[in-house]
């Protein structure tokens, strides 16, 4: 080691003890050269030495270790001191010469109060050396503490808890990037980093929850994880939505770029980057059919994946696999309330018959039931209801709309299987999204969840990714404002049933957001691994952030973010740094261009 450690002292004197209490231990220490500590960060891991009495007899001491993270930090003027006795005490265990060559004059720095939360206490244990027994904390650190950084991880000569043995982070696992609690991760002068590891093997419950506004880096932390989940084991299945396009982009490696590594972060080889194509195995690029059949991009898309080797498949929805046609209500273009019910009531009478509840055998039982019977009021003889003549006729031209989000695959219609059977695929998939509207991308993603609850035991080890999770399982208060309110509840009960049920099968949700104020609590409850990139400290809140790491957040860079995964032996919030994956990403106006540039060629 040989290298000196700088240490703050405690900032404490006789009016004013450390505690501790209801709101935990919280202690203050103070460092005279900042600049001597460049790990200064809000979050930061730091360790506090200290030493007890062994016995009220002896004066035998021992060491033991406080773990904590910094919660805050404040410039003190040296001249003015509001604590004066401890600016000057002397401390046995530090070599005085060393502090004194280091110190540049009262006028050149200023000292620092850095303010900890306390975690846990750790202590050696006799027989194991380099092993540490963890406690909560019993009594507030002594006048003899002081506090340092941790090194990273363990090295022959390592006489303290190292900040892996601190964070507890597995030896195995998922590589989400690197640790560190400032603007770069720990490690990056030496390239020996300590990685953080997500242990999906030993973890139960995979669901994930991620937070991030626009520009954060969400899409390439999705890419990535899908990347390193298919890595770390080939037989895993992945499915994507992809709502901007984006993610469709890793099907085409040779034309669209790689991310641009930042000044820390690993440089792939060409070599590096074809491996981590092959990585994926099989994909399946699944495009909902459209009404509008000319949109170019689509196209494009299709015919290059095509030519790639990918397996593409166009479909169209059935509207007879919707639990009930009530749940399509939200496009309706029309204000008769009575038409749901009807619809409702007459797939049921289909179902009774053995007939599926297709557009066009309802619009036949309709004109049936119209011609039959002449009068103002119409029965529905299955159900016994009795309906305005209107709404019969209401529900026809509804049904006539309808056909633009339905049953456009005349072949799907006469088939026994549902053509969402084609998310039952050994690799991985692709949902493309981008081309549809709000409303026909929420219908789409509504039939997946309810399609992956009925198939949860085909699924094993299949990841889902979800991304802008709000708009499909939105908090109460949007719900209701759309109109949309039993809509929501019951695929907000699809979805509670397909997140509790669906891990005891492994099948597992990664749900991404950039609005978690819209987002119902369900999900962030759901979902014990939270990860959180660069958010304003309001949105923070509703994923259960501290207030200052949330503070942290507000300025973090691409592909930064807050991880927290008690499962996963971490528990306390930890920065995380991760690398720009050997993936292709690139702006959409970007690969729309070379979509373009493509077609024109062709032509
Ligand atoms: N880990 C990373 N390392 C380096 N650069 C990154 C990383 N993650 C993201 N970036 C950069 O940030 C840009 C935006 O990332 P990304 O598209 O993932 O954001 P997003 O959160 O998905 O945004 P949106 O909400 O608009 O979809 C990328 O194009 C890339 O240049
Ligand atoms: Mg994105």
């Amino acid at each position: 080691m040989g290298e000196v450690i700088h240490v703050a002292r405690p900032y404490h004197d006789l009016t004013t003890p450390f505690t501790i209490d209801e709101n935990g231990a919280i202690a203050e220490y103070i460092i005279n050269d900042p600049e001597l500590m460049p790990q200064l960060a809000i979050g930061a891991t730091i360790l506090i030495k200290d030493k007890r009495k062994e016995t009220t007899s002896t004066e035998d001491y021992s060491d033991f270790w406080y773990a904590g993270r910094i919660v805050g930090l404040k410039s003190v003027a040296p001249f003015n001191p509001e604590r004066t006795t401890m600016l000057y005490r002397e401390d046995t265990t530090m070599d005085p010469s060393v502090t004194l060559s280091d110190i540049r004059g009262p006028h050149t720095h200023q000292p620092m109060v850095i303010q900890v939360f306390l975690n846990r206490e750790l202590s050696k244990l006799e027989n194991n050396p380099g092993k540490y027994i963890e406690s909560s904390i019993q009594r507030p650190p002594s006048g003899y503490s002081y506090l340092y950084f941790p090194e990273i991880s363990q090295s022959p000569d390592s006489t303290s808890p190292t900040l892996a043995d601190i964070l507890n982070v597995p030896g195995e696992g998922l590589d989400l990037g690197m640790i560190g609690f400032g603007n770069k991760p720990y490690g990056w002068k030496g390239n020996s980093y300590l990685h953080y590891r997500w242990d999906i093997k030993n973890l139960d419950n995979k669901h994930v929850f991620i937070v991030g506004e626009s520009g954060s880096g969400k899409t390439v932390l999705l890419k990535n994880i899908a990347y390193e989940i298919k890595k770390s084991d080939s037989s895993n299945r992945i499915i994507l939505t992809d709502v901007q396009g984006d993610i469709t982009q890793i099907l085409f490696p040779d034309f669209v770029p790689r991310i641009i590594p930042k000044d820390w972060q690993p440089v792939f080889t060409d070599q590096q980057y074809i491996e981590a194509q092959k990585v994926f195995g099989k994909f399946r690029l699944i495009v909902p059919k459209t009404n509008d059949e000319s949109i170019a991009d689509v196209n494009e898309i299709k015919k290059l994946a095509l030519k790639s080797g990918v397996d593409v498949k166009s479909i169209s929805l059935r509207f007879q696999d919707l639990d009930l046609p009530s749940n399509a209500e939200y496009l309706f273009r029309t204000t008769s309330i009575q038409a749901a019910p009807l619809l409702d009531d007459l797939a049921e009478g289909l179902h009774a018959n053995k007939e599926p509840a297709s557009i066009s055998r309802l619009l036949t039982a309709l004109s049936r039931l119209l011609t039959k019977n002449p009068g103002s009021q119409i029965t529905v003889p299955t159900s016994g209801v009795s309906y305005n003549r209107v709404t019969f006729e209401a529900t026809r031209r509804i049904l006539n709309d309808l056909q633009k989000y339905f049953d456009m695959d005349l072949e799907a219609l006469s088939n026994d299987s549902n053509p969402l059977d084609a998310f039952d695929f050994n690799g991985t998939i692709i949902l493309y999204l981008d081309h549809l509207s709000q409303d026909e991308r929420f219908m789409w993603e509504m039939q997946l969840v309810s399609w992956l609850y009925q198939n949860k035991k085909k699924l094993k080890n299949t990841y889902v990714f979800f991304d802008e999770a709000h708009q499909i399982i939105p908090a109460e208060r949007v719900a209701k404002s759309g109109g949309m309110g039993e809509i929501f509840n019951r695929l907000r009960s699809n979805f509670e049933k397909l997140a509790r049920e669906g891990r005891k099968f492994r099948l597992n949700l990664i749900l991404s957001t950039q609005n978690p104020q819209d987002l119902h609590p369900i999900v962030p409850e759901q979902c014990p691994t939270r990860i959180i990139m660069k958010i304003n400290p309001k949105n923070a809140q509703y994923a259960f952030l501290e207030k200052e790491l949330a503070y942290v957040a507000n300025s973090f860079g691409h592909g930064q973010f807050w991880i927290q995964s008690p499962f996963n032996g971490t528990p306390d919030w930890i920065r995380v740094h991760s690398i720009a994956p050997p993936l292709p990403h690139t702006s959409m106006e970007k690969f729309r261009d070379e979509l373009e540039k493509r077609a024109n060629n062709k032509s």
